[in-house]
């Protein structure tokens, strides 16, 4: 039998799809890497990875080890290629600059190096998120630093998006823009192989996902349609709902690309100044538009998430996403 692996698929594209070459290359070295991060993820113990580091990150949470490792992994890998004009991540407070020895390309990428950091230690899964834009102009032939400015392109500009998930399977699911596919971790081949083809959001769902210990934080429109959730068949809704949450975001996204459901994590009055604990550009909008490419819907209560006008590279926002019929009653809750 004949394998599909990420590279032929990538060169398939190129041809049916005129994928460039140089975001080809780029979605290769980021899948290599990743394989990186899965090997020192899958170490635990043995390879001395767990724990935190004495450091915090720009939003002021405490490093994991992998953070910074997986953060490494990723810069190490994506700066010398030559399709880069910069990077940017979760773990770094301002842009990285391609080094001087190495050449620049036409693209940006921004991740998040290792999500779901708080299940590292106990052994339940994590991802890498990742989000690819074109930069603007001709910044790339500039020899001025990169600033933020560059990144802050609202997400429907994104070129590719994609996540790994280090799970009983290290998967890698990507999508170009037409279409979402999924590639499983061969591990005695090295390669990603394609293993689900067209991944789609089933429109309607009995799951939902959100963290209920926050519920006495939340707006009124999420209290409303969370009780309405957990009502069930005698509630107006009319069925039985499940819960599901994993507290990491590519897990709880990779279960809903699977087999449906919501994911919520809403703004709440614990800061009342941040709208959300979730990263607008390098959490929320590869996945929301991962989730849109199958065929769901992604919005922050009163707009589509991938319209909003970034104004800082760590901007946080609300999130609803998932099966499109779920996402679009919460959403019309908060216009209401
Ligand atoms: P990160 O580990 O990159 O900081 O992201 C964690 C995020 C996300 O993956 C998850 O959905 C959410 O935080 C969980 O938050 P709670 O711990 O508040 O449930
Ligand atoms: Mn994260
Ligand atoms: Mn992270």
């Amino acid at each position: 039998m004949s394998r599909t692996t990420l590279s032929r698929y990538l060169i398939e594209q190129t041809r049916s799809h005129d994928t460039p070459a140089d975001l080809r290359f780029l979605v290769e070295v980021v899948a290599r890497a990743c394989k990186a991060i899965s090997h020192a993820v899958s170490k635990g113990a043995l390879g001395g990875v767990l724990g935190s580091m004495e450091t915090e990150n720009v939003q002021g949470e405490v490093q994991k080890k992998l953070d910074v490792m997986s953060n490494e992994i990723l810069l190490e890998a994506n700066e010398w290629g030559g399709t880069l004009a910069g990077m940017a991540s979760e773990e770094m407070d301002k842009p990285y600059q391609i080094p001087g020895r190495f050449p620049k390309g036409a693209y940006l990428l921004m991740f998040d190096p290792l999500d779901g950091s708080s299940n590292i230690d106990v052994n339940v899964s994590v991802g890498t998120i990742f989000s690819v834009l074109r930069c603007p102009g001709e910044c790339f032939s500039q020899n001025d630093a990169l600033g933020e400015d560059a990144f802050l392109q609202p997400g429907t500009q994104q070129v590719a998006a994609g996540y790994a998930i280090y799970g009983p399977q290290t998967m890698l699911v990507l999508t170009l823009g037409n279409g979402v596919k999924g590639f499983t971790l061969d591990r005695e081949l090295g390669s990603f192989v394609l293993t689900h083809e067209n991944i789609r959001v089933p429109e309607s769902t009995a799951e939902f996902a959100i963290n209920m210990s926050n519920q006495r934080h939340w707006e009124a429109p999420v209290k409303r349609y969370v009780e309405e959730l957990l009502a069930g068949e005698t509630g107006p809704l009319e069925k039985n709902y499940n819960m599901r949450w994993i507290a990491s975001m590519v897990a709880d996204v990779h279960r809903i690309l699977t087999r449906g459901g919501i994911f919520m994590y809403p703004r709440d009055a614990r800061e009342p100044s941040k709208p959300g604990k979730l990263r607008l550009m390098y959490e929320a909008n590869p996945m929301s538009m991962l989730i849109e490419q199958a065929g769901g819907a992604a919005t922050n209560g009163t707009q589509r998430i991938m319209d909003i006008q970034p104004q800082s590279l760590h901007e946080r926002v609300a999130v609803f996403l998932g099966s499109k019929q779920e996402v679009e009653r919460v959403t019309a809750y908060h216009k209401a």
